[in-house]
Protein backbone atom coordinates (compact mmCIF):
# COMPACT_ATOMS: atom_id res chain seq x y z
CA UNK A 1 0.00 0.00 0.00
CA UNK A 2 1.17 3.34 -1.10
CA UNK A 3 2.58 5.08 2.31
CA UNK A 4 0.66 8.61 1.73
CA UNK A 5 -2.60 6.34 2.30
CA UNK A 6 -1.66 5.02 5.36
CA UNK A 7 -2.55 8.28 7.79
CA UNK A 8 -6.08 8.26 6.04
CA UNK A 9 -6.44 4.47 7.38
CA UNK A 10 -5.44 4.87 10.07
CA UNK A 11 -7.79 7.43 10.97
CA UNK A 12 -10.70 5.83 9.89
CA UNK A 13 -9.20 2.47 11.91
CA UNK A 14 -9.53 5.05 15.10
CA UNK A 15 -12.99 6.21 14.40
CA UNK A 16 -14.45 2.87 13.19
CA UNK A 17 -16.07 2.44 16.62
CA UNK A 18 -17.81 5.59 17.04
CA UNK A 19 -18.44 6.50 13.46
CA UNK A 20 -22.31 5.27 13.19
CA UNK A 21 -23.23 7.81 16.44
CA UNK A 22 -21.32 10.40 14.99
CA UNK A 23 -23.30 10.43 11.87
CA UNK A 24 -26.64 9.87 13.33
CA UNK A 25 -28.00 12.86 12.92
CA UNK A 26 -27.06 13.40 8.90
CA UNK A 27 -27.90 9.84 8.47
CA UNK A 28 -31.60 10.80 9.66
CA UNK A 29 -31.95 14.28 8.49
CA UNK A 30 -30.53 13.30 4.99
CA UNK A 31 -28.22 9.92 3.87
CA UNK A 32 -31.01 7.27 4.55
CA UNK A 33 -33.12 8.68 2.00
CA UNK A 34 -30.38 9.44 -0.29
CA UNK A 35 -28.83 5.99 -0.21
CA UNK A 36 -32.54 4.15 -0.40
CA UNK A 37 -33.09 6.53 -3.65
CA UNK A 38 -29.71 5.64 -5.34
CA UNK A 39 -30.12 1.98 -4.47
CA UNK A 40 -33.51 1.98 -6.41
CA UNK A 41 -32.03 3.37 -9.33
CA UNK A 42 -29.55 0.32 -9.51
CA UNK A 43 -32.17 -2.53 -8.85
CA UNK A 44 -34.49 -0.95 -11.65
CA UNK A 45 -31.45 -1.13 -14.14
CA UNK A 46 -29.49 -3.92 -12.95
CA UNK A 47 -30.19 -7.58 -14.31
CA UNK A 48 -29.96 -10.70 -11.53
CA UNK A 49 -26.09 -11.84 -11.19
CA UNK A 50 -24.72 -8.34 -12.16
CA UNK A 51 -21.47 -8.03 -10.53
CA UNK A 52 -21.24 -4.96 -8.22
CA UNK A 53 -18.68 -3.36 -6.39
CA UNK A 54 -18.76 -1.41 -3.41
CA UNK A 55 -15.65 0.80 -2.93
CA UNK A 56 -15.29 2.20 0.77
CA UNK A 57 -18.24 0.47 2.58
CA UNK A 58 -17.45 1.62 5.47
CA UNK A 59 -19.29 0.38 8.70
CA UNK A 60 -21.68 -0.94 6.32
CA UNK A 61 -24.67 1.22 6.06
CA UNK A 62 -25.38 0.43 2.14
CA UNK A 63 -25.53 -2.88 3.17
CA UNK A 64 -29.19 -2.99 3.92
CA UNK A 65 -29.65 -1.65 0.99
CA UNK A 66 -27.79 -3.73 -1.49
CA UNK A 67 -30.19 -5.65 -4.26
CA UNK A 68 -30.24 -9.29 -3.53
CA UNK A 69 -30.46 -10.32 -6.65
CA UNK A 70 -26.52 -9.38 -7.43
CA UNK A 71 -23.09 -10.37 -7.02
CA UNK A 72 -21.82 -8.07 -4.82
CA UNK A 73 -18.07 -7.42 -3.40
CA UNK A 74 -17.36 -4.22 -1.65
CA UNK A 75 -14.22 -3.07 -0.01
CA UNK A 76 -12.26 -0.61 2.47
CA UNK A 77 -8.91 0.05 3.43
CA UNK A 78 -9.79 0.18 6.94
CA UNK A 79 -9.85 -3.09 9.01
CA UNK A 80 -11.82 -1.91 11.83
CA UNK A 81 -14.44 -0.23 9.38
CA UNK A 82 -14.80 -4.14 7.59
CA UNK A 83 -15.22 -5.25 11.07
CA UNK A 84 -18.46 -3.59 11.44
CA UNK A 85 -19.67 -4.02 8.10
CA UNK A 86 -19.28 -7.82 8.31
CA UNK A 87 -21.69 -7.33 11.60
CA UNK A 88 -24.33 -5.21 9.08
CA UNK A 89 -24.48 -7.85 6.67
CA UNK A 90 -25.05 -10.73 9.21
CA UNK A 91 -27.65 -8.85 10.93
CA UNK A 92 -29.42 -7.63 7.89
CA UNK A 93 -28.95 -11.10 6.52
CA UNK A 94 -27.42 -9.70 3.21
CA UNK A 95 -24.62 -11.84 1.27
CA UNK A 96 -21.65 -9.78 0.20
CA UNK A 97 -17.70 -10.40 -0.08
CA UNK A 98 -15.88 -8.32 2.08
CA UNK A 99 -12.52 -6.91 0.96
CA UNK A 100 -9.42 -5.25 2.67
CA UNK A 101 -8.47 -3.22 -0.81
CA UNK A 102 -7.16 0.14 -1.46
CA UNK A 103 -9.18 1.66 -4.51
CA UNK A 104 -5.97 3.26 -5.78
CA UNK A 105 -4.73 -0.34 -6.21
CA UNK A 106 -7.33 -2.61 -7.05
CA UNK A 107 -6.67 -6.27 -7.61
CA UNK A 108 -9.71 -7.09 -10.01
CA UNK A 109 -8.94 -7.94 -13.22
CA UNK A 110 -9.87 -4.98 -16.29
CA UNK A 111 -13.83 -5.15 -17.11
CA UNK A 112 -14.91 -6.67 -13.96
CA UNK A 113 -18.19 -4.84 -12.66
CA UNK A 114 -21.41 -4.19 -14.35
CA UNK A 115 -21.89 -1.41 -11.06
CA UNK A 116 -19.89 0.45 -9.12
CA UNK A 117 -20.91 2.46 -6.16
CA UNK A 118 -19.38 4.81 -3.97
CA UNK A 119 -20.70 6.88 -1.28
CA UNK A 120 -18.85 9.60 0.53
CA UNK A 121 -15.67 7.90 -0.31
CA UNK A 122 -13.58 10.35 -1.86
CA UNK A 123 -13.59 12.98 -0.29
CA UNK A 124 -10.82 11.06 1.58
CA UNK A 125 -9.03 9.03 -0.94
CA UNK A 126 -5.58 10.06 -0.56
CA UNK A 127 -5.26 10.35 -4.14
CA UNK A 128 -9.03 10.35 -5.72
CA UNK A 129 -7.43 10.64 -9.50
CA UNK A 130 -5.72 7.15 -9.22
CA UNK A 131 -9.00 5.71 -7.47
CA UNK A 132 -11.12 7.13 -10.48
CA UNK A 133 -8.45 5.50 -12.75
CA UNK A 134 -8.80 2.35 -11.59
CA UNK A 135 -12.70 2.84 -11.02
CA UNK A 136 -12.39 3.29 -14.84
CA UNK A 137 -10.47 0.14 -15.06
CA UNK A 138 -12.51 -2.12 -13.62
CA UNK A 139 -16.10 -0.90 -14.91
CA UNK A 140 -17.31 -2.40 -17.43
CA UNK A 141 -17.69 -0.73 -21.20
CA UNK A 142 -21.55 -0.74 -20.44
CA UNK A 143 -21.39 -0.30 -16.89
CA UNK A 144 -22.12 2.37 -14.38
CA UNK A 145 -20.88 4.01 -11.83
CA UNK A 146 -23.40 5.34 -8.69
CA UNK A 147 -21.14 8.33 -6.90
CA UNK A 148 -23.12 10.12 -4.40
CA UNK A 149 -20.46 12.27 -3.01
CA UNK A 150 -20.23 15.70 -1.60
CA UNK A 151 -17.66 18.16 -3.60
CA UNK A 152 -16.46 21.77 -3.00
CA UNK A 153 -19.53 24.16 -3.44
CA UNK A 154 -19.30 26.59 -6.83
CA UNK A 155 -21.04 29.27 -4.37
CA UNK A 156 -19.49 33.09 -3.23
CA UNK A 157 -18.68 33.00 -0.09
CA UNK A 158 -19.24 29.47 0.45
CA UNK A 159 -16.38 27.73 -1.32
CA UNK A 160 -13.87 29.83 0.35
CA UNK A 161 -15.76 28.91 3.38
CA UNK A 162 -14.69 25.25 3.08
CA UNK A 163 -11.23 25.86 1.97
CA UNK A 164 -10.74 27.70 5.15
CA UNK A 165 -12.53 24.87 7.23
CA UNK A 166 -11.15 21.96 5.39
CA UNK A 167 -8.54 21.37 8.00
CA UNK A 168 -10.66 20.04 10.67
CA UNK A 169 -12.64 17.39 8.50
CA UNK A 170 -9.25 16.83 7.03
CA UNK A 171 -7.69 16.57 10.43
CA UNK A 172 -10.32 13.95 12.47
CA UNK A 173 -10.75 11.72 9.82
CA UNK A 174 -8.94 12.54 7.30
CA UNK A 175 -11.98 13.68 4.75
CA UNK A 176 -11.68 16.80 2.72
CA UNK A 177 -14.75 18.96 2.48
CA UNK A 178 -13.43 21.03 -0.52
CA UNK A 179 -12.28 18.63 -3.65
CA UNK A 180 -13.01 19.00 -7.25
CA UNK A 181 -14.58 15.82 -7.41
CA UNK A 182 -16.48 16.23 -10.65
CA UNK A 183 -13.34 17.34 -12.24
CA UNK A 184 -11.23 14.94 -11.17
CA UNK A 185 -13.94 11.89 -12.79
CA UNK A 186 -12.95 13.92 -15.81
CA UNK A 187 -9.43 13.91 -14.84
CA UNK A 188 -9.15 10.38 -14.21
CA UNK A 189 -11.03 9.25 -18.23
CA UNK A 190 -13.96 8.37 -16.98
CA UNK A 191 -17.30 9.80 -18.62
CA UNK A 192 -20.07 11.56 -16.58
CA UNK A 193 -23.73 10.67 -18.03
CA UNK A 194 -25.19 12.97 -15.11
CA UNK A 195 -25.63 15.12 -12.25
CA UNK A 196 -28.05 15.16 -9.75
CA UNK A 197 -28.19 18.17 -7.21
CA UNK A 198 -28.94 16.50 -3.69
CA UNK A 199 -28.31 19.34 -1.68
CA UNK A 200 -27.39 22.75 -2.66
CA UNK A 201 -24.55 22.17 -5.13
CA UNK A 202 -22.42 20.69 -2.14
CA UNK A 203 -24.26 16.98 -2.46
CA UNK A 204 -24.43 14.68 -5.65
CA UNK A 205 -25.49 11.61 -7.59
CA UNK A 206 -22.97 11.14 -9.98
CA UNK A 207 -23.73 8.64 -12.60
CA UNK A 208 -20.73 8.15 -14.71
CA UNK A 209 -19.11 5.40 -17.25
CA UNK A 210 -16.03 3.68 -18.47
CA UNK A 211 -14.15 6.83 -20.62
CA UNK A 212 -13.86 5.76 -24.14
C1 LIG B 1 -16.73 8.78 5.07
S1 LIG B 1 -16.56 7.04 5.06
C2 LIG B 1 -18.02 6.55 4.17
C3 LIG B 1 -18.39 5.12 4.43
C4 LIG B 1 -19.63 4.60 3.67
N1 LIG B 1 -19.42 4.63 2.24
C5 LIG B 1 -20.87 5.36 4.03
O1 LIG B 1 -21.58 5.85 3.15
O2 LIG B 1 -21.17 5.45 5.25
C6 LIG B 1 -15.25 6.79 3.87
C7 LIG B 1 -14.78 5.35 3.78
O3 LIG B 1 -13.91 5.23 2.66
C8 LIG B 1 -12.80 4.44 3.03
N2 LIG B 1 -11.66 4.78 2.16
C9 LIG B 1 -11.05 5.98 2.06
N3 LIG B 1 -10.02 5.90 1.21
C10 LIG B 1 -10.00 4.62 0.74
C11 LIG B 1 -9.16 3.92 -0.16
N4 LIG B 1 -8.09 4.52 -0.72
N5 LIG B 1 -9.42 2.63 -0.44
C12 LIG B 1 -10.48 2.01 0.18
N6 LIG B 1 -11.29 2.61 1.08
C13 LIG B 1 -11.06 3.91 1.35
C14 LIG B 1 -12.57 4.78 4.50
O4 LIG B 1 -11.81 3.79 5.16
C15 LIG B 1 -13.99 4.89 5.00
O5 LIG B 1 -14.48 3.66 5.47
Amino acid sequence: MDDKSNPVKNRYDRIAPVYDKFEYIMERLAFNKWRKYLWELIAESGQAGDKLLEVGVGTGKNIPYYPEKMNIIAIDFSPEMLIRARKKADRNERKVKLKEEDVQELTFPDDSFDFIVTSCVFCSVPDPVLGFKELNRVIKSDGELYLLEHVRSKKFLLGPLMDLTNFIPKYIWGANINRHTLKNIRQAGLEIKSVENLWLDIFKLIIAQKGQ
